[in-house]
């Protein structure tokens, strides 16, 4: 089965190799559990792997969007002038069927970000959500590999806007923000996986600036590095330098950091 490489450091190692080509997975989470910035991992991955890249947010500015991944030390305003990435920014409408939405997302091989994808559902008809999420992921996985977020609401329980694109997606990584302080307060999981085994466990996972989302999980044998060119923070560094050391991040991987960075 052909897989796509998510570009979440030591995530493709829980679900087998990646996502399953031709398929719409979700990450569930919380505001701030880093949603966003695995999506901008994801597409960083596709355009280094010469896949279409294309992101779609109906409550984010372009500008928005931009200083995001600014705030990571990576220059999308460049990939998107060479053509690499297209950024797109809609209204929802009541129906996905002739929407500007699916005329922007026609392709082969894309790798397609919707960001988030709640507001959508949100505003569909609670008797037609099913049938057009359905369509809409039908089309998706015609044009590519899709990565769509969805909003965990921090209070009560969910409605048809975040159930529905749960349940007919493809693969669930659920992102949660504990807030217990270092080793296990942000967590990740797969919930599930059609088509391909995943690793049931909850695994602790990080944000760093430069770097996006690390799973902590020992992945091969420990080296040194110099990361003093880098332009990080000491702390990051710091951080890097352990990740290095308890062989959480592999030697290829401080590569291709380094490359999205200088
Ligand atoms: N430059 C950065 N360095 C380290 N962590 C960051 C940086 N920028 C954002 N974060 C972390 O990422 C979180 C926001 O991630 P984001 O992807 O925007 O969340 P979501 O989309 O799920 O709301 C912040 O709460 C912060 O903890
Ligand atoms: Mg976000």
């Amino acid at each position: 089965m052909l897989k796509i490489p998510t570009g979440i450091f030591g995530l493709d190692e829980l679900i087998s190799g990646g996502f399953v080509k031709n398929t719409v997975n979700a990450v569930l989470g919380t505001v701030g559990c880093g949603k966003t910035i695995f999506s901008l991992q994801y597409l960083l991955q596709g355009i280094e792997d010469n896949q279409e890249a294309v992101y779609i947010s109906f409550d984010l500015e372009v500008k928005d969007f931009l200083r995001i991944a600014r705030s990571m030390g990576w220059k999308l305003e460049e990939k998107i002038s060479d053509g690499l990435l297209k950024v797109g920014r809609f209204q929802v409408e009541d129906s996905f069927i002739d929407s500007e939405l699916v005329k922007f997302i026609t392709g082969k091989d894309m790798r397609i970000v919707i960001d988030s994808f709640t507001p959508l559902v949100a505003s569909l008809e609670t008797s037609r959500a099913r049938n057009e999420v359905n369509w809409l992921y039908k089309t998706l996985r015609e044009s590519g590999t899709a990565l769509i977020t969805v909003e965990e609401p921090f209070f009560g329980t969910a409605g048809k806007e975040v159930d529905v694109p749960l349940i007919l997606a493809d693969c669930v990584i659920q992102l949660k923000n504990v807030g217990y302080g270092e080793a296990y307060s942000r967590t990740l999981r797969v919930i599930k996986h059609r088509m391909s085994p995943h690793l049931n466990s909850v695994f602790p996972y990080s944000i760093l600036e430069g770097v996006g989302l690390v799973v902590e999980e020992k992945r091969c044998e420990g080296f040194e590095v110099d990361l003093s060119d880098l332009p990080l923070s000491e702390s990051t560094k710091e951080k890097l330098y352990r990740y290095c050391k308890d062989g959480i991040l592999k030697p290829e991987e401080i590569q291709k950091i380094r490359r999205r960075l200088i």
